[in-house]
């Protein structure tokens, strides 16, 4: 099948970095399905995309509701033949210092970062392998490489990413089928936004780039390692950071 027919599923579509990669992948002229829990910005990246010339089909839905998640999925292999790219990307953050940390906020976190992506790729998977192709591209983070204080358990999924995403490559890497994480440093999203001046001042002396990235430098690298190009490159951590966790 040609690389733009197959489809691709972006989950946290609506904004930030996952509007940023579903319109790159969608520029690429490949077919893309945007999932996420916000209806209205569904409906803006719908816009964004039709004014870019293009079309995208969107799935509102909480990926913690995994049944939901996984019959969406399995509905949209069946339509297009099978899923082709799979960019888990949704992810909140809980932050905290661990001591004061509710055990509800770990579990919301590792439900979206974590065991959403766990679930997704399980299912998507099985039409990989039957296609003998397959581009699994998890969006980690530089708190998962380098750990980051306030934040362990949003550090622990993104680390926990990366353990499956190793995994996944030594189960299934023969198929045809490659899984990589990228580890976006500090991105300017609505995520980072919120964050006080104080935390971006330090985070800017961390970074040998003294500067912030943006959506569009974490979807750039995201397209390349979901392409046909990207075919011998499995298992890895790409940091898109400004030289932040090197
Ligand atoms: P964002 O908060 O701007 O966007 C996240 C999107 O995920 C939103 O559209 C939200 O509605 C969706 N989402 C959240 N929970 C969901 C759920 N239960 N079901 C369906 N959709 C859900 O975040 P941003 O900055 O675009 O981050 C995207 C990814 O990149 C996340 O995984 C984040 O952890 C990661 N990242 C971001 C960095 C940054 O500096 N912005 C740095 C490192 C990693």
């Amino acid at each position: 099948m040609a690389q733009q027919k197959r489809l691709a599923v972006v989950t946290g579509a609506a904004r930030g970095i996952g509007k940023a990669i579903t319109l790159e992948l969608l520029a690429q002229g490949r077919e893309v399905a945007g999932l996420d829990l916000n209806a209205k910005q569904l409906k803006e990246l719908e816009k964004c995309a039709s004014e870019a010339g293009y079309s995208v089909i969107t799935k509102c839905v909480d990926i913690t509701k995994t049944s939901e998640l996984c019959e969406i999925l399995n509905a949209l292999a069946k339509e297009h033949g099978g899923i082709g790219i799979l960019v888990n990307n949704a992810g909140i953050t809980r932050d905290k210092l661990m001591m004061q940390m509710e055990e509800d906020d770990y579990d919301l976190l590792m439900a979206v970062n974590l065991k959403a992506a766990f679930m997704a790729t399980k299912t998507v998977i099985r039409s990989m392998i039957r296609n003998k192709f397959g581009r699994i591209v998890n969006i980690s983070s530089v708190a998962g490489v380098m750990g980051q204080a306030g934040s362990t358990n949003y550090a622990a999924s993104k680390a926990g990413l990366i353990g499956m995403t190793k995994s996944i490559v030594r189960e299934v890497a023969k198929k045809n089928i490659t899984a990589n994480c990228i580890a976006p440093g500090f991105i300017l999203t609505e995520m980072t936004k919120v964050l006080p001046d104080m935390v971006k001042d330090a985070a800017k002396q961390v970074i040998p780039a003294r500067s912030f990235g943006s959506p569009e430098d974490v979807a750039k690298a995201v397209a390349f390692l979901a392409s046909d190009d990207s075919g011998y490159i499995n298992g890895q951590v790409l940091c898109v950071d400004g030289g932040m966790a090197m």
